[in-house]
């Protein structure tokens, strides 16, 4: 199955991931500015990989786009966050970004990334900051709402080669 691997990483977590799974699955990659201006027509598998941003999957629009032009291709979409990956919320947050139509067309999976604030661009570092100094103000927050205060602090890496299986087993499937 000629497959690519399709990707749009700010601070190289997203990118290490379509790294890992091109490698794995013997794919092309690219990142989503060249390959806009490829055409995927030779494609029989396309992942696409975009970082997790206020509950969105970057640039899913673009993907979710030609949804309907690449016709019987196996369509898969890799959001990578900085949640760990038993976090409650990914599952809906990850259901949210589609229609159910686009759905039960898409394959979706969640790989835990990190946080790299040295790597962020400045508008990106304020809005954690923001998001932060609010969970830090919160009252009463839960032990999971606690946790993660701790953790989005300052950066760190949560990625592992391991939660790329899933998506190797469905492009074997
Ligand atoms: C503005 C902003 C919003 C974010 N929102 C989320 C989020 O909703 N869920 C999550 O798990 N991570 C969130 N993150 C963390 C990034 O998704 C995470 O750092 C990811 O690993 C970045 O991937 P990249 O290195 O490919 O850019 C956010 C980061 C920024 C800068």
């Amino acid at each position: 199955m000629k497959t690519i691997v399709i990707y749009n990483s700010q601070t190289g977590f997203t990118k290490r991931y379509a790294e890992w799974i091109a490698e794995a699955a013997g794919a092309d990659r690219l990142a989503l500015a060249e390959a806009k201006k490829k055409n995927l027509a030779e494609y029989d598998a396309i992942v696409f990989g975009g970082w997790a941003c206020a509950g969105g999957i970057s640039k899913l629009g673009w993907f979710k786009s030609n949804i309907d032009k690449w016709g019987d291709k196996k369509l898969i979409v890799f959001c990578v966050g900085a949640s760990p990956i038993d976090s409650p919320e990914i599952e809906p947050a990850l259901k949210r970004n589609f229609k159910e139509s686009e759905f039960k067309r898409v394959s979706a999976f969640y790989c835990p990334g990190g946080l790299s604030y040295e790597k962020m661009s400045a508008p990106s570092k304020f809005m954690m900051k923001m998001f932060v100094k609010t969970l830090q103000a919160k009252k009463d927050k839960t032990e999971a709402e606690q946790e993660m205060v701790k953790m989005i602090a300052t950066s760190y890496d949560i990625s592992d080669k391991k939660y790329i299986e899933p998506i190797l087993e469905c492009l074997k499937s």
